[in-house]
């Protein structure tokens, strides 16, 4: 069995090993047959040779080799590869906790070894804004950090916090892209907007100062909507952030935003009325339109999490990230034409326990959403594995967390559909695991991936006994009221 993940599309063997001396030999060539990502590698008595259109597919061809030099043995044979997905993202939420800079590049060594090409990078949200302004100065001052934290079981009541300095995003930037990995940063709008507000109280409905958020949740202070000055410091912060991002991508957001502010606020409800809308949730569509209309002028495509389509259709030329979508925009927004992202909650969020989210679980998940018509499926542009950190406080909490089912998503992401095989999956994870370590990267022990059912219950109860409180409970109840 080859030690390769994920498992390439074709494999032929032709008898015989390789000289553990052969020589490497890399050709750029012709062969549209392989796209910009795929690669051939040919494994010679004497020769490994590297085939590619382009570097990309190169250093492909390189991370096959560097998994196949783990094994013992390599095998005479010829290797033919491409991605199923042009999207291959994992996301790392640095807004709750903080990685180093030598954690983060750990993370992208080990996700460049799986063959992932984007990092979804989110660094803004209630408990903390990651990125350095210097036109705003505040948000780093004060929704930088946080007087603790009160995550369920991880409280502290140090004060906790920092930010990510501009030259840093930059070396992060070059370190991706060295890696053919590409960068798209989340500035979460309108909600998850505690730390932008507690720095700025005067884009809030109500104008009081907070504080930045410790706790997890949803929170009901988000961005004024109907105060002329909002958009424009939205337009100013987000020209200072997207020239440290050199891609087309740039998302903004969207997710779990709470009305309740804008219900009771006299400038919002003017803006509602003005614009003839039924509802807040068309507010929130009007701003995001804006938004994006806004990052087009910069050359840049959205991407938006589901419910940003709560209140009406967005262009086609945004990407909208399916995670939690009972409603099914996401699959209306494809079958209109428009990309999709997969990162649905149940099998591809790695923050939950292997306990309610076993291995197997997130690698038999089909990503092309169920009700999107077959002509339309292409527009599943590829797959995504967040992690979300309010209870990931350090990094080998995080590498337990994600590896290997960040593994079983890129795996997904990569190979045909038919090459897919959970079992084999599990050995071949195996194999490559030492290579994982060797890059600081240490994975859950295989005992641990898929619990038996009773210890699924028993595990899940438990997750969720320490997290949630009668206080948030309570609180999330209050909130839906007007
Ligand atoms: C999300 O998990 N709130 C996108
Ligand atoms: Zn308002």
């Amino acid at each position: 069995m080859i030690n390769v993940v994920p498992i390439p599309e074709k494999i032929t063997y032709n008898g015989g090993i390789v000289a553990r001396k052969s020589n490497v030999i890399r050709l750029i060539e012709k062969n549209s047959a392989l796209g910009d990502e795929g690669y051939i590698l040919r494994a010679e008595p004497e020769s490994i040779t590297l085939i590619a259109e382009t570097q990309k597919g190169i250093f492909y061809a390189e991370q096959t080799l560097k998994q196949l030099m783990e094994g013992t043995v390599i095998q005479c044979m010829e290797i033919i590869d491409r991605p199923r997905f042009e999207y291959r993202g994992f996301m790392l939420d640095s807004a709750r906790h903080m990685q180093s800079l030598d954690e983060i590049k750990k993370l992208i060594d080990a996700a460049a070894l799986l063959k992932f090409n984007t990092m979804h990078w989110h660094l803004c949200d209630d408990q903390g804004f990651r990125i350095e302004s210097k036109k705003f100065p505040l948000l780093n001052e004060k929704g930088s950090w946080r007087d603790g934290d009160n995550f369920g079981p991880i409280k502290s009541d140090k004060r906790y916090g920092g930010y990510y300095t501009q030259d840093e995003i930059r070396e992060i930037v070059k370190y991706c892209k060295d890696r053919f990995i590409e960068i798209v940063p989340e500035i979460d709008l309108p909600g998850h907007t505690t730390a932008l507000i507690s720095s700025y109280p005067e884009l809030s409905c109500t104008k009081n100062q907070i504080p930045v958020e410790k706790r997890q949740g949803i929170f009901e202070d988000v961005l004024c909507i109907g105060d002329e000055n909002t958009l424009p410091f939205v337009y100013e912060l987000l020209d200072e952030i997207i020239p440290l991002f050199p891609y087309e991508r740039f998302h903004i957001g969207g997710d779990e935003v709470k009305y309740n502010r804008w219900e009771n606020c006299p400038k919002c409800s003017a803006k509602k009325q003005e614009l003839g809308f039924e509802n807040f949730a068309q507010l929130q569509w009007h701003f995001t339109k804006q938004v994006i209309e806004h990052l087009e002028k910069h050359g840049k495509k959205a991407t938006v999490w589901n419910e940003s389509l709560a209140g009406g259709k967005l262009t086609d030329e945004a990407t909208v990230q399916m995670w939690l979508d009972p409603k099914k925009h996401s699959v209306r927004h494809a079958n209109r034409g428009g990309k999709v992202i997969t990162s649905d909650f149940y099998h591809y969020y790695c923050d939950y326990p292997y306990h309610m989210t076993p291995l197997r679980k997130t690698y038999r998940f089909n990503p092309v959403l169920k009700g999107i018509a077959p002509v339309m499926k292409k527009h599943v542009i590829g797959v995504e594995a967040p992690i979300w950190t309010e209870y990931i406080c350090d990094f080998d909490k995080l590498c337990y967390m994600f590896f290997p089912r960040i593994a079983a998503v890129a795996e997904v992401g990569w190979s045909k559909e038919e090459n897919l095989n959970s079992t084999e999956f599990e050995k071949r994870f195996r194999k490559i695991t030492p290579l994982l370590k060797s890059i600081g990267i240490n994975p859950a022990k295989p005992e641990e991936w898929n619990p038996t059912p009773i210890q699924r219950l028993t595990g899940t109860v438990k997750f969720f006994s320490s997290r949630i409180s009668v206080d948030i409970i309570k609180s999330s109840l209050n909130n839906g009221k007007k």
